[in-house]
């Protein structure tokens, strides 16, 4: 038997990154390019998910894709045309970062025939997950590379079992725009434990302001779950929808804690957020950073 495994709990080694999404709040830059690969800098941000995956050590890695997703596939994949370009002409930095995308995990599809939402997303998972737990990263949503979270979920999940979620805390005014969970504190100052869940609440019915951020570690009853869970709000399977039965039948795929997690994150669906990841990251890069953030500092000053 592998090492940190046992029969009854097995270690979690399998990613599912729905990618199925149609974009609009991105058009028409996403017409016919998935909102996934719009570059973050020099790399597409489904890229920085995928390896957000890899450190926490799930290199088994399934994404759900769409009609025009095809470049996601193409991206993970090797080019020899490309490679052997660079090969000719002894470009060796340029070569390692074409194939350091492909190198990076075992990569499967799926398709999400229509966008019937994230619930339904998540359950075009279950043939390739089957019962054990796993994770779940949403491809729009990037947790900067230097505030780790993934990794503290899993732990959470090997010691206390059930799912675990991730929560953010958001101004009243913001909460609309997310779920949100009720929750209750416990022993350990990062974890809470999840009574309660709602999809976009009105700040009058908000139960809290910790809000639902892409990251989950589920128990594979989620599936049994989603498989009867009726379309809820927008005309859409909601995961929220699914993580609220499981936060009360604490016996079958519960109890539902959250990880809060106080880092850099960013929805690159958004356009505001997309900007801002990029300008921090740019800033934070050894290459790119000390003459950008030059041109910042004097391109602020002019504009103030
Ligand atoms: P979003 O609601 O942010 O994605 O879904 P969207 O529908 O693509 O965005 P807009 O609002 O139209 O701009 C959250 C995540 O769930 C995936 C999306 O790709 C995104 O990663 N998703 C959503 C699916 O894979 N399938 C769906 O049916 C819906």
């Amino acid at each position: 038997m592998v090492a940190g495994m046992t029969e009854s709990h097995p270690r979690i080694s399998k990613a599912v990154i729905p990618a199925a999404g149609l974009g609009t709040r991105f058009l028409p830059a996403t017409k016919a390019t998935p909102k996934e690969m719009l570059p973050v800098v020099d790399k597409p941000a489904i890229q920085y998910v995928v390896e957000e995956a890899v450190s926490a050590g799930l290199d088994d890695v399934l994404m759900i894709t769409g009609r025009n997703k095809r470049p996601l596939e193409d991206h993970f994949d090797r080019n020899y045309e490309l490679e052997s370009a660079l090969q000719k002409k002894g470009d060796a930095d340029r070569l390692a970062k074409v194939q350091e995308s492909s190198d990076l995990a075992t990569m499967h599809y799926v398709r999400q025939g229509d966008p019937k939402g994230l619930g339904h997303a998540v359950l075009c998972a279950a043939p390739h997950v089957g019962h054990e737990p796993f994770a779940v990263l949403l491809g729009d949503d990037l947790i900067d590379p230097r505030d780790p979270l993934l990794a503290r979920m899993v732990e959470v999940q090997e010691q206390r079992g059930g799912s675990v979620i991730a929560l953010m805390e958001v101004a009243p005014e913001q909460i609309h725009l997310y779920g949100c969970a009720a929750i209750e504190a416990t022993d350990e100052g990062d974890l809470v434990k999840v009574t309660g869940l709602v999809e976009k609440p009105d700040v009058a019915d908000a139960p809290s302001n910790y809000a639902i951020i892409g990251r989950y570690v589920l128990d594979p009853h989620i599936f049994d779950i989603l498989r009867k869970t009726e379309p809820g709000r927008g005309g859409e399977i909601q995961l929220t929808d699914a993580l609220q039965q499981l936060a009360d039948e604490e016996k079958v795929g519960g109890p539902v804690h959250g990880v809060v997690f106080k880092g850099r994150r960013y929805d690159t669906g958004d356009r505001g957020d997309y900007l801002r990841a990029i300008v921090r990251l740019a800033c934070e890069r050894e290459d790119l950073g000390p003459d950008f953030r030059t041109w910042l500092r004097s391109y602020v000053a002019e504009e103030m």
